[in-house]
């Protein structure tokens, strides 16, 4: 069957068929990294992915980071470091892996960092029977639509991206909780970044709690971030994938965000993900 790229119809984000993630050929994937750019947002349908899949997969995208760590301070999958395991199971009492079954905010994938990943890929295992959607936003068409005076008040800032929480809201292992945005730890990047591949302006953000655009008293900051924000994660940009078990969506770190809504906690949902190095710094 050939490779079918179909656009979502929102904001961003397209559907591949005719691929099986396990054996794709040189030419297809080169027809996925093009989608991938120019849709911000993939899912593929109907894998069969074990781990191992999942990062020979993966590398065809360059170098992986290895996973955060888990709010329990478990690392990673046993001799996988590069698999996340998003997850509110909790086997022999232990949570298998992060997030729990609340809300996950809107933010970009460990942005706290110097050199943050350009890309993160996220198989869903077990999945509940209602909730747990996750959301994308284009941070492109954010920037391009951002009022003058809003694209004014942030020209050549930066801005604060938190490294105290995790997007649902647990502090991250080995960090002193504060809520005070000027001393949590956390990586400044420039607000609006150009898109290392397609040269193309977008906001980047990171994350909403904890964030400080620098040298602003702490009120203009959190005022100004606040019409940021409102205006980024308007309905308009986004698009929400409703999982499936064997549902991959890969996403564009430098360009978008994500969030996801909560589900019953008494419902299992297990997911895997990884994270592609990013080949630079987010410059302005
Ligand atoms: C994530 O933020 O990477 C996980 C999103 C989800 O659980 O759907």
């Amino acid at each position: 069957m050939p490779i079918t790229v179909t656009p979502t119809g929102a904001a961003l984000g397209a559907q591949i068929a005719g691929v099986d993630l396990r054996h794709i050929s040189d030419a297809d994937f080169a027809a996925v990294h093009r989608a991938w750019l120019d849709h911000q947002v993939l899912l593929f349908r109907g894998q069969t992915l074990n781990d191992d899949d999942m990062i020979a997969f993966s590398r065809r995208f360059g170098e992986l980071d290895f996973a955060p760590i888990q709010e329990n301070g478990r690392r990673f999958v046993e001799g996988h470091p590069e698999i996340y395991v998003v997850s509110n199971v909790i086997e022999n009492g232990v949570a298998i892996g992060s997030l729990g079954a609340g809300e996950a905010v809107w933010h970009t994938d460990m942005s706290y960092l110097d050199d943050p990943p350009k890309a993160s890929m996220l198989y869903a295992i077990e999945i509940p029977p209602a909730g747990g959607n996750t959301g994308f936003t284009n941070m492109y068409r954010a920037h391009e639509a951002l009022p003058d005076s809003l694209k004014r008040r942030i020209a050549g800032r930066r801005v604060k991206h938190d490294g105290t929480y995790n997007s649902g809201g647990y502090v991250r292992q080995g960090v002193t909780p504060t809520d005070d945005p000027r001393e949590a730890p956390g990586t400044y990047h420039p607000i609006v970044c150009t898109h290392p591949e397609t040269g193309q302006k977008c906001l980047y953000l990171g994350r909403r709690r904890n964030a400080y655009i620098e040298g602003l008293d702490l009120s203009e900051s959190e005022g100004l971030l606040d019409e940021v924000w409102q205006h980024a994660t308007r309905d308009e940009l986004t698009w929400y994938n409703t999982w499936r078990v064997g549902d991959v969506v890969l996403w564009d770190n430098r360009c978008t965000m994500h969030r996801r809504d909560p589900f019953d906690e008494s419902s299992r949902r297990i997911m895997h993900r990884t994270q592609m190095k990013g080949e630079a710094r987010p410059v302005a």
